[in-house]
């Protein structure tokens, strides 16, 4: 830890002026000084340097700051490293500060981890040249494949001989801590509890933070049979979705080009990076994270995606789209031959090649995004609004005027429709991003506002009914709802309705509309959240996987597992409505968390700038921030639980059927008690925080009574055939009622002991 006091010295003697000067050309004006921007490329000064208040600032790309932030920006340093590079600059000599024990304790198990690290990418990067096993399987395999000796040097590449425990042992031997190796993947541990390399018999590709510091490995397997790579596990040192391989390799030449390639994958990055085009990293075959854009953005504006030609490739190109342009990054997207990645592409192609068909194919994202949906959906009228308004959105998203215009009157073009049709709805968008703080506390309001005005009179619904008293519900076929001979069934499945006068005179009503209401109140809303394990096949090892369950998804699986449906008519076809409302929800929450992103980034560039300009001490300023960007996220969350309860009630709660937007209405507004045994004295449980059990119990409920009425159904029928000499038939019903018996009392138990139920936690 750097001294505060060395800190504040660091910031007082760098000067603004002579720190810029050493990357831009100067020229006084004014007070000031005026430059070409060093952050983005530009033929006009927009840059200024202000001496006065030690401040560098461009007018065009916002981007800038104090000595240090500069530094950091141009660098690609961290706050901390840019302190140093300073310090080294004015000569100023650091002091490093006394660490508490538990600072000095993460701070030296953290440093166990990288000089391991470090010694374990040395010997796997001689093993491959320096063992006949590493020159016959490795280098062998890598120099097929067309990697140069330069590139094996510049990316460290490696192999770790296949003999057990060879790392593992020499390690020991070097005096390595087990538990650190453990911690770092190198050391795995067997179902016998024996040790044994996790990497062994792979080539090496080390994983380098933008500092260069080996952080995490992955490891590729040669023969086929076992999975294909195995990486290092999140440890102190490696959060997977912060990192990009090749960073550090690539940094410079992205800051040179102002340009960075996203690739696939680690072949990808040194394919590309020996066609002379060393600005590419690799999200490692993941979606890119928040975190992967950040690190980009603070070294170029200006990224390239790069897929393969394939209906994949393009969804993964248009996936990233809104996060990326919110993160105001001019984003392209570049498309290989089908089959083909960039390292095939790489092999095939002299570099010139390859850079040619770079210029000639690289489309802006927006461009191929209107071109792409527009293909889709040519002759489909009501999807192509849809197209036409989601790349209206994407053009709301970009920050600056000129270059929304500039898209306006392409995508005229390309959509042909009229440029002032699309300039408007663009404007409009526009404008609701930057008034999304204030509709959504509106629309939060929501419930409160419609209860009294839309509510159709009920008594008059219900009279309506009463005058028609068509046959109203059904049981569904399946054998759930009707054992009782289900090929009269599959044919007509209505053959055992049962006449009511009024639905509501169903004893199913109830249960059904109970599960309904928690369908249409918390419909897409994620309520719990697991983790998986899948093993490993290798080594046995588990690794985790997070999903989560929204509440339609869990009801109609669970529904179609028990081959139930809703009886009631308008049940049913409100739960379809649902069903079928997913892509549009979607499509919805995806643009309302655009706003939401703006406005988060803007409160964090203010809340930077604040930090920015405080003299708060390096651990201060990171519990700032850690601070901040919980809080980002928090409020974040919590934008999408809003929204994701807001939509369905409000859709269907202005549905033209009059019907639907009655019962609609009723069951998102219905006020609901939880029953006493969640609600002990004084613990104010919300309903959304136990939808886990509540959910099972609605279900379990209705299943029971669908139960109970095929029972009474076997019974009637038993009781017409008794005594008429058909024992066969009399004891096949007899056996159907134990066992539907037996089934009741079951779930019977179950919904007894769902109550003290707590396996899913959320
Ligand atoms: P690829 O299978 O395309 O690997 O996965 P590759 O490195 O590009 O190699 P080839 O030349 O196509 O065979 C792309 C990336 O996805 C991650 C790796 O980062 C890989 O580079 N990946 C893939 C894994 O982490 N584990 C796997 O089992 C597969
Ligand atoms: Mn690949």
């Amino acid at each position: 830890m750097i001294d505060h006091a060395t800190v504040e010295k660091i910031k007082n003697t760098a000067d603004i002026v002579e720190v810029v000067s050493d990357y831009v050309h100067l020229i006084r004006r004014g007070a000031n000084f005026m430059g070409l921007c060093p952050f983005h490329n530009e033929r006009t000064p927009s840059f200024s340097v202000n001496k006065q208040r030690n401040f560098c600032y461009c007018f065009s790309c916002k981007k800038g700051g104090s000595p240090v932030h500069f530094i950091m920006e141009k660098e690609g340093l961290s706050y901390r490293e840019a302190l140093l590079h300073l310090a080294k600059k004015y000569g100023i000599e650091v002091v490093e500060k006394e660490l508490t024990d538990e600072e000095r304790a993460r701070q030296s198990e953290r440093e166990a981890m990288f000089v391991a690290n470090e010694w374990a990418m040395r010997k796997m990067e001689k093993d491959l040249t320096d063992t006949e096993e590493g020159r016959d399987i490795g280098l062998q395999y890598l120099s097929q494949r067309g990697v140069t000796d330069e590139a094996m040097k510049a990316f460290h590449l490696g192999y770790a001989i296949d003999r057990g425990n060879e790392l593992t042992d020499t390690a020991k031997r070097a005096g390595f801590d087990l538990d650190v190796l453990k911690s770092l993947g190198l050391v795995g541990i067997s179902q016998h509890g024996r040790e044994y390399d996790r990497f062994r018999g792979r080539i090496i590709f080390p994983i380098l933070n933008t500092a260069g510091k080996v952080i995490a490995f992955g490891g590729r397997h040669l023969k086929g049979g076992l999975s294909k790579y195995i990486n290092s596990p999140e440890s102190n040192l490696y959060k997977k979705s912060n990192e990009l391989y090749g960073i550090f390799q690539a940094k410079s030449s992205i800051v040179s080009e102002d340009k960075c390639f996203l690739v696939e994958g680690y072949m990808d990055v040194i394919g590309m990076w020996q066609s002379g085009m060393k600005n590419a990293v690799a999200s490692s075959g993941t979606a890119l994270t928040d975190g992967q854009i950040a690190m980009i953005h603070r070294f170029t504006d200006n990224i390239t995606l790069i897929y393969d030609g394939d209906k994949a490739g393009i969804k993964a190109a248009l996936r990233g789209i809104d996060m990326l342009l919110s993160h105001r990054l001019n984003v392209k997207v570049l498309l290989l031959p089908d089959n083909d990645d960039p390292d095939s592409f790489a092999r095939k192609h002299t570099s010139a090649e390859f850079k040619d068909y770079v210029t000639a194919h690289e489309t802006d994202i927006i461009r191929f995004k209107a071109k792409v949906l527009l293909d889709d959906v040519r002759n489909d009228p009501h999807n192509r609004i849809e197209a036409i308004n989601s790349v209206v959105s994407s053009i709301a998203h970009i920050p600056d005027p000129v270059s929304r215009d500039v898209y306006v009157q392409e995508c005229s073009l390309i959509l042909g429709i009229p440029e002032a049709t699309i300039a408007q709805s663009v404007a409009t968008a526009r404008r609701s991003i930057t008034e999304a703080q204030k509709r959504e506390r509106t629309r939060r309001e929501f419930p409160a506002q419609t209860a009294e005005n839309s509510i159709p009179d009920t008594s008059s619904s219900e009279k309506a009914a009463d005058d028609d008293p068509k046959p109203e519900t059904s049981f569904s076929a399946g054998n759930m709802a009707n054992p009782v001979n289900p090929s009269v069934n599959q044919a007509h499945p209505g053959a055992t309705v049962k006449k009511a006068i009024r639905p509501e005179a169903n004893p199913l009503y109830p249960l059904e509309r109970n599960v309904l209401r928690y369908c249409l109140r918390y419909a897409f809303l994620k309520f719990y959240t697991y983790e998986t394990e899948i093993t490993s096949p290798e080594t046995g090892l588990p690794e985790k996987e997070l999903r989560s369950l929204d509440v339609l998804t869990y009801v109609s699986d669970e529904l179609s597992e028990e081959k139930m449906s809703f009886s009631v008519d308008i049940f049913a076809r409100i739960f379809s409505m649902l069903i079928e409302m997913r892509p549009a929800f979607d499509a919805y929450l995806a643009s309302r968390m655009e706003s939401v992103e703006t406005e988060l980034e803007s409160a964090r560039t203010e809340a930077y700038a604040r930090i920015r300009q405080s003299s708060m001490s390096i651990e201060e300023i990171s519990r700032e921030e850690k601070k901040l960007e919980s809080e980002l996220s928090s409020r974040r969350e919590s934008a999408v639980k809003e929204y994701t309860k807001e939509y369905p009630g409000r859709i269907l709660g202005s549905d033209e059927n009059e019907e639907v937007r009655r019962i609609a209405l009723e069951l998102v507004l219905e006020k609901h008690h939880l029953s006493n045994i969640y609600l002990k004295a004084g613990n104010m449980e919300l309903e959304e925080d136990r939808l886990d059990v509540l959910l099972v119990r609605a279900i379990d409920e209705w299943k029971n009574e669908i139960i109970n009425q095929s029972i009474n159904e076997l019974f009637r029928q038993f009781r017409e055939i008794s005594g008429k000499g058909n024992t066969e038939e009399e004891q096949r019903l007899q056996a159907e009622l134990t066992s539907r018996m037996e089934m009741r009392t079951r779930l019977a138990k179950c919904i007894g002991e769902r109550i003290l139920f707590n396996g899913r936690n959320k």
